[in-house]
């Protein structure tokens, strides 16, 4: 049985039924902050099999030891943890004691219980700022400005030195861009919706949520003066994992992989994609740039593309349209 922590969330929802539809079986532990228990329902509905679901907080390492001592678990994906750069900066202490914390009281439980096998969800950020593009896995990393991605740095380094005590320890570092896109169901993870990440913020203003479309800067040293981002679409970025999963299975050690697109888009490039796939205009302000946002920056996949023989399928056009899909369905259930 898979292990998988933040399983309730965007990606770890989409991971779940993909870990489902590969005859996984998989145990669920989620603390629902940022997602609920609807989640687990439709995982169920989508894939038609059963999910162990454990209502808890990674942060207690009494729950995990609960989880392992009644559970036959051969390997862990670890999602769960906070994700937004800018509440990291209010709220820093939350976000190392959920993020870092967190994945100690994993490492710690796991060693306990002998389960050897990790798949880590790592971030682009924890490259920061001061490298060339595309970003490779191999550049030796400054601690970057904001505390999520710090926390998100200091777990991946946290989990390297914890291999050398464990010559039988296994550890996937997968290093996200810039995940969108949905489920053909559009049945995984509303939440999303809430937050303030561009495409969010595309499907609220064409739901008439919101009047005007946000642009956070007009003015960076960009093709076109807005910030440029590797979008990747969700199911490719799963696909990433079980090709991980698969990896370390078979090689011990800590190995790390970007998974984006290779290609960076700025913002007024998606939002034009949009615009000429609907025949309309879309309302927009330019505001301030936000605290933290970077210029532009895109990832090298070679190394994914090598290793794992991982090559994402869905190119920015298909993206679009899969998103598209996704606000006509929400739309009527609006
Ligand atoms: C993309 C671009 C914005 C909204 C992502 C994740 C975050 C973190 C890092 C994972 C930027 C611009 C946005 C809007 C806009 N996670 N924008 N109008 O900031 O790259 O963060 O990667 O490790 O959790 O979300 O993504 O989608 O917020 O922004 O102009 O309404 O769109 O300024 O240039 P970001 P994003």
């Amino acid at each position: 049985m898979i292990l998988v922590t933040g399983g309730c969330g965007y990606i770890g929802s989409h991971c779940a039924v993909e870990l489902l539809k590969n005859n996984k079986d998989i145990l669920i532990i989620d603390d629902l902050s940022n997602s609920d228990y609807q989640s687990i329902r439709n995982i169920k509905l989508i894939s038609n099999k059963n999910v162990e679901f454990i209502h808890g907080d990674i942060t207690d390492i009494d729950v995990l030891n609960d989880c392992f001592s009644q559970n036959n678990i051969e390997s862990v994906f670890h999602f769960a943890g906070k994700k937004s750069i800018s509440e990291s900066y209010k709220d820093p202490l939350s976000y190392f004691s959920t993020n870092v914390k967190g994945t100690i009281n994993l490492i710690e439980s796991m060693q306990k219980y002998d389960v050897n096998n990790i798949i880590f969800s790592s971030s682009a950020t924890v490259y920061g700022s001061d490298y060339p593009l595309p970003w490779k896995e191999d550049l030796i990393l400054n601690m970057p400005h904001n505390p999520y991605a710090k926390s998100k740095l200091m777990s991946e380094n946290i989990l390297k030195s914890y291999l050398s005590t464990n010559q039988n320890f296994s550890i996937g570092i997968l290093r996200y861009f810039n995940p969108i896109g949905f489920h053909s169901s559009g049945l995984l993870e509303d939440k999303v919706l809430g937050s303030s990440n561009l495409v969010p913020s595309i499907i609220s203003y064409l739901l008439k949520n919101i009047q005007f479309l946000p642009v956070y800067g007009d003015n960076y040293d960009t093709k076109d003066g807005s910030g440029v981002r590797d979008y990747i679409h969700i199911i490719d970025l799963i696909e990433g994992h079980l090709k991980a999963y698969e990896y370390t299975k078979k090689n011990k050690g800590c190995f790390v992989w970007n998974l984006g697109s290779g290609e960076g888009f700025s913002v007024f490039e998606i939002i034009k994609k949009f615009e000429e796939l609907l025949d309309m205009k879309f309302d927009l302000r330019v505001l301030p740039r936000r605290e933290g946002d970077l210029a532009e920056y895109w990832a090298d996949i070679s190394k994914a593309n090598r290793e794992l023989n991982w090559y994402p399928e869905k190119d920015i056009n298909n993206m679009v349209k899969n998103i598209l899909a996704f606000f006509e369905i929400k739309k009527e259930n609006n």
